[in-house]
């Protein structure tokens, strides 16, 4: 068939049960794969309608079922916890907690919750993109259950993220300590996905601090949480604060997201907010019926203000090198680390001289912090004025105005 190919044979089954099926389309097998690249699938945009901006009130087991193959950007899941609370637990005054005794947190054994969860998990691997990535929460109950299914299905895990709640609930008996966190764990399809990660915009986000690992938010509380005649109507509604974080770092503005457990719908609504598209299940009717009305409510952030700061890897290559060139640093000047502890000085051409090392930025600073690498260009600083300012700074200044 050479570079000439039919669509029909390309593209996934899903193909054959859409109304385009009885085009006998030809193009070349580069156009193609551009056209499925911008999500052009022909007959998989109609069917991918069904799950976009949309929520379902069912069963995910069944519905997953449905999804095309690669459809989504990024999953996040919020499963029953099998937190197996027998009797209701109370506080010394004896009014009752409202813990999570529901019954979609029931399973009859650990047996049954591996099943259901290996289910899920292996369903949302078929479903994400090659460079899709999928974000789990849970507590102790059933985190390292899920982290040790994701890896058997060759998941790559990325980060497990605490969550450490500022207001947790106390430990009414005193017999333990007081859980204060969730864990959440990313991960990426596979070992080789180019999963998104929008490092740039989550350091400005932080103070122009790396994001760590420990996130301190409130558990959702205030007007945030929805309540009918004063009682929550979710034992476990996650807070806006969270989604949004999460959305914000691991997907781009027209991302589709999925939530395979929606509860009252706080991911369809950051997504919504954020400019992304989502797809959510839930099997009560209750919680379906406050999280459309939710979404509904929800207002979308204007357009331009969703841009995400490019990340240093996607912009072009500037070297060290062409500082020096253009004259915005020159040989002999000293370079420091931010503390002032080293200095270096700039050779006429580009590297650096520190005591008795010698070689690029990297490899210098590298040296200095007895690490196999490191990013010289945050390393080192000049002085300007008073201040110590990153050769980063330097670097920016020749970048073309976008
Ligand atoms: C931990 S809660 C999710 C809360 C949600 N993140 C929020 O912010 O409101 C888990 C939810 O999964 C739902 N659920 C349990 N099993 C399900 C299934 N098989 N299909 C769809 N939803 C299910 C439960 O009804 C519950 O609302």
């Amino acid at each position: 068939m050479g570079l000439r190919t039919t669509i029909e044979k390309v593209i996934d089954p899903y193909t054959i049960s859409c109304p385009d099926r009885n085009h006998q389309h030809t193009i070349d097998s580069i156009s193609l794969k551009k056209k499925i690249d911008h999500g052009f699938n022909f007959g998989l945009n109609s069917i991918m309608s069904k799950f976009t901006n949309k929520i379902v009130n069912g069963n995910s087991l069944e519905i997953l079922k449905k999804i095309p193959d690669k459809s989504f950007d990024l999953v996040f899941a919020d499963p029953p916890y099998n937190m197996q609370i027998g009797e209701k637990l109370k506080r010394p005054d004896d009014s009752k907690v409202n813990g999570v005794n529901d019954k979609w947190d029931q399973f009859l054994s650990f047996k049954d919750y591996d099943g259901f969860c290996k289910t899920w998990l292996k369903e949302c691997k078929r479903i994400l993109k090659d460079n899709g990535s999928i974000w789990v929460i849970g507590t102790y109950h059933n985190i390292f259950r899920l982290g040790y299914h994701l890896q058997n299905l060759n998941y790559w895990l990325l980060n497990d993220v605490i969550w450490r709640k500022n207001n947790p609930m106390p430990n009414f008996k005193g017999t333990r300590f007081t859980n204060a966190h969730e864990t959440l764990i990313w991960a990426s399809k596979s070992k080789k996905s180019k999963y998104t990660f929008n490092y740039q915009s989550l350091k400005c986000f932080n103070d122009d601090l790396q994001m760590r690992s420990d996130w301190t938010l409130p558990i959702c509380n205030g007007k945030e949480r929805l309540k009918k005649n004063g009682k929550k109507v979710h034992s476990t509604q996650k807070p806006e604060a969270l989604l949004h974080r999460i959305i914000l770092a691991t997907t781009n503005k027209g991302d589709l997201i999925f939530d395979p457990f929606l509860g009252t719908g706080t991911t369809a609504v950051v997504a919504k907010k954020l400019g992304r598209q989502y797809f959510g299940i839930e099997k009560d009717k209750k919680y379906f019926l406050a999280a459309n009305q939710r979404i509904n409510k929800t207002n979308i952030i204007e357009d331009d203000c969703l841009d995400t700061l490019q990340n240093n890897k996607s912009k072009p290559r500037i070297p060290f090198g062409s500082l020096i060139e253009m004259g915005l640093i020159k040989p002999g000047t000293l370079l420091f680390d931010h503390k002032r502890k080293y200095n270096a000085k700039i050779m006429a051409d580009g590297s650096l001289k520190c005591q008795q090392t010698e070689g690029s930025i990297h490899k210098v600073a590298a040296k200095i912090i007895g690490a196999e690498s490191c990013n010289g260009w945050t390393y080192w600083h000049y002085q300007s004025g008073d201040n110590l300012k990153p050769i980063d700074d330097l670097r920016e200044r020749l970048r073309p105005v976008s």
